[in-house]
Formats: C-alpha cells, sequence, structure tokens
C-alpha cells in the first residue's frame, strides 16, 4: 500500500514490530489474546506496548488492573500508563471518567481518537506494539490499518463462528492493505478435564486447520476454554498467567 496514507507518529516513537489482532466480531477473545501475546514477549525482555483500539470494548485496561489516568502535558502529549510488568498502555478506556461508562462515540470520532493515540502518545521505543483492533473488516479496522503501519495481522476465531467466511474477509482486508496474516487463534478450542487432563472438543472437531490450509495460512494456535484465565483477566493479573498458550505465534513473532 502507498504510504501516503500512514501517519507519522511522535518524534520520539520509535517501534520495530506493530501486529494488529483482529476477530470477526466481540466476545471472541481478541483482547485476551492481545494481552497473553504482550505479555510472552514481555517475558522474553522485550519492550511491549499495546494500544487498545477497540474503542466499542476497551477492556485492555481492565485485564491488567489498570486504573491511573495517562498523563498529558501542555503540548498534547499523552504519556502511556505502565502495567505492572512494564508493558506501555494506552486505551479509550482510561480517558473516560468512570470506566463502566458506555462508549457511543461514532466512526469518525473513534478514528480521530485512534490517531491521536498512534500521533500524540510518547511510546518511546518499542519492540513490539500490539493493537487491539476494533472488531469486523468494516470502515473503523481499515482506517487503523490506513494509519498505523501495522507488520502483520493475527485473526482469533471460536469454533462457533462462521470461521471460513471470517478468515476470508480478513484475508481480503489484509491483501487490500498488502499486510501478512502471520496466524490464526482458535480460542476456546476445547476444555480440559480437571481430573484426567483429556481435551474435551465442545463444539466437535475443529475446523481451523482446514480453514488455514485454504488461505495459505501456516501457523495456528488452538485454546482452550480455561477458567483460570479467566480469573486472571477479572482480577486483573493477566501478567501472571502461564506462557505456552500461543506458542507457535509467539515462535514466529
Ligand atoms: N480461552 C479462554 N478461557 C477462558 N476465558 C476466556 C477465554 N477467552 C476469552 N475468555 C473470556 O471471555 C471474555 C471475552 O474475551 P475478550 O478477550 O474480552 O473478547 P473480545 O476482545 O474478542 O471481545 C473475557 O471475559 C475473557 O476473560
Ligand atoms: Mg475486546
Ligand atoms: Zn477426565
Amino acid at each position: 500500500m502507498d504510504n501516503k496514507f500512514l501517519e507519522q507518529p511522535h518524534e520520539t516513537t520509535k517501534i520495530k514490530k506493530v501486529i494488529g489482532i483482529v476477530s470477526g466480531k466481540g466476545g471472541v477473545g481478541k483482547s485476551l489474546v492481545t494481552s497473553l501475546l504482550a505479555v510472552a514477549m514481555s517475558n522474553k525482555g522485550y519492550k511491549v506496548g499495546v494500544l487498545d483500539a477497540d474503542v466499542t470494548g476497551p477492556s485492555i485496561p481492565k485485564v491488567f488492573g489498570i486504573k491511573e489516568k495517562p498523563f498529558a502535558d501542555n503540548n498534547e502529549n499523552i504519556f502511556p500508563v505502565k502495567s505492572k510488568k512494564d508493558i506501555s498502555i494506552m486505551s479509550a478506556n482510561l480517558l473516560l471518567e468512570r470506566e463502566t461508562d458506555p462508549v457511543i462515540w461514532r466512526g469518525p470520532v473513534i478514528t480521530g481518537i485512534i490517531k491521536q493515540f498512534w500521533k500524540n502518545v510518547l511510546w518511546n521505543e518499542l519492540d513490539y506494539m500490539f493493537i487491539d483492533m476494533p472488531p469486523g473488516t468494516g470502515d473503523v479496522p481499515l482506517t487503523v490499518f490506513q494509519t498505523i503501519p501495522v507488520n502483520g495481522i493475527i485473526v482469533v476465531t471460536s469454533p462457533q463462528e462462521l470461521v471460513s467466511m471470517i478468515v476470508e474477509k480478513a484475508v481480503n482486508m489484509a491483501k487490500m492493505m498488502d499486510i501478512p496474516i502471520l496466524g490464526l487463534v482458535e480460542n476456546m478450542s476445547y476444555i480440559k478435564c480437571p481430573d484426567c487432563g483429556k481435551e474435551i472438543k465442545i463444539f466437535g472437531e475443529s475446523k481451523i486447520d482446514d480453514v488455514a490450509k485454504k488461505f495459505n495460512i501456516s501457523v495456528v494456535d488452538k485454546m482452550p476454554v480455561n477458567p483460570e484465565i479467566t480469573a486472571l483477566c477479572d482480577k486483573g493479573e493477566i501478567e501472571t498467567a502461564p506462557d505456552g498458550n500461543l506458542k507457535n505465534i509467539v515462535d514466529i513473532l
């Protein structure tokens, strides 16, 4: 894609790799995957940032247990909030009076906020920035891709969805933007029996490997429904989650 669409970040911002995490709709685990990838790379010693661009359901601060407001100076510079493990985080939720306030901004306002998060936030030097993208493949995610130079996309699906159609839409969007799809995550793929460890596929045999093959995507991770992870999200302690949930994807980042 022509670079003229891309916006320049703050002059002090230097980011080596920007990864966008997309899904067909909300509730499939996009924010969880974004957070787990950020934590995994941070645990490896990289400098990591998370840009929560899902203004419709900004849940990143919650899973990291962040309540403080980002500091802004007189020159419209915004400083990201740091997590316990020093991950830099920016989210619309941090700008709301109360974190339970509903967000009813329309498309243009949302894209304006996301542009600000890119241009006015002093991200400093990062090895990885993970972007929790707005769900779907509509105007808002497209504008994000036209604003921020995303290096690769990870698609999150759940077995209850029309996975092939969702991946196809993401593939088409990625092609249009000339950004590679790095891998697929099938979330809530199975549950593990707490007694014997057996993997129970509550939604039947997974179709994700066939879908990956169909679209020529080689990296796939399958993540179980894990009540311990839900609990960590609720407590704002996602940074203490064990590594290894998204091993195949982490290996290629
Ligand atoms: N594999 C999983 N195991 C346990 N809980 C999960 C899993 N995936 C998602 N959840 C929970 O489901 C809810 C929705 O996930 P979230 O990542 O916020 O979805 P999205 O960002 O796609 O809307 C959250 O409460 C999250 O903690
Ligand atoms: Mg989310
Ligand atoms: Zn069992």
